[in-house]
């Protein structure tokens, strides 16, 4: 029911310089796989197959990733190495990639805005693919899908943080109507130290209904001088209905170096190590066969 999803992908990742003054932010590889991919792998596990990524300058390199490299198959063509391409290529074969370029930086409300071309008039996913999210079996995107096919409306996902460190997400607040669920009635992007409406912070999943565009459209700049998603959801949750949901599974923060490293090592552990595991277990049963 919702079929595709959107990748604000055209900021700078000051935070990574000098490693992302050439290679786009999302490119950069978390093992052996890069960031936006695991975003990818969440949207198609959710049920979606139209990935709409708003780039930006210097980002050809994710439209790259997405596409077939002829010379680069040629040459592994027979060899071992192909193996390491399988998901990719079902990745590639499966789904269809829509960009389109962001000219000016003026906020997330304004990435998603720009979006808009691409998505069309239909319920949609966004994901901020710095936020990386792991969960054993149901990913984020697929536990929100599940949860819009009952309420019909706008979701945000929220984790509980310190409130030290409130002033560096949207924060919501709001009533619990189910266990995890809350009916967003205040939202506030970045607020003051000591000014937070709770503990609940806004993570880089939504599922947003199409009149958000509508009303991105009618939002002032806001924090930063930006144009700001929670600002536009404020408005949704006050003339309809916006859920916070507090989700299962882990996020890392990989727009931090630590929240990157810890992700590497999660996912090193979990998914990589694992994933070898089962391969060599095939060969091992295949070699047996033959
Ligand atoms: C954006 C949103 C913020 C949200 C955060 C999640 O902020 O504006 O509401 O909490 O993503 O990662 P950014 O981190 O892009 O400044």
């Amino acid at each position: 029911m919702i079929r595709k999803c959107l990748f604000p992908a055209a900021g700078y990742g000051t935070r990574f310089l000098p490693a992302t003054k050439s290679m786009p932010k999302e490119m950069m590889p978390v093992v052996n796989k890069p960031l936006i991919e695991y975003g990818v792998d969440e949207a198609i596990q959710a049920g979606m197959d139209g990935m709409c990524i708003v780039t930006g300058r210097g980002k050809h390199s994710i439209m790259d990733h997405f596409d077939t490299n002829y010379e680069l198959e040629h040459q592994i063509k027979g060899t071992n190495k192909e193996d390491l391409l399988i998901d990719i290529r079902q990745i590639i074969e499966t789904t269809h990639f829509t960009y389109i370029r962001q000219r000016e930086m003026k906020g997330l409300g304004h990435a998603i805005l720009t979006g808009r071309e691409l998505v069309g008039d239909e319920p949609f996913a966004v994901v901020l693919a710095d936020d990386l999210c792991v969960n054993e079996t149901d990913g984020v995107l697929a536990q929100m899908v599940s949860l819009f096919k009952q309420f019909r409306c706008s979701i945000v996902a929220v984790q509980e943080v310190p409130e030290n460190e409130t002033h560096k997400y949207g924060v919501i607040s709001g009533e619990m109507i189910k266990d995890d669920i809350f009916r967003v009635d205040d939202m506030i992007e970045k607020p003051e130290p000591g000014t937070a409406p709770s503990n609940l912070a806004i993570i880089g999943r939504y599922i947003l209904t199409p009149d958000i565009f509508d009303l991105i459209e009618q939002t002032e700049p806001g924090k930063g001088g930006e144009i700001q998603i929670t600002d536009a959801l404020l408005k949704q949750a006050q003339s309809g209905c916006v859920l916070a949901y507090k989700f299962k599974g882990k996020r890392f923060d990989c727009g931090s170096v630590e929240g990157y490293i810890e992700a590497t090592n999660y996912c090193y552990e979990h998914l990589y190590k694992q994933n070898q595991k089962k391969v060599a277990l095939d060969q091992h049963s295949t070699t047996k066969e033959d």
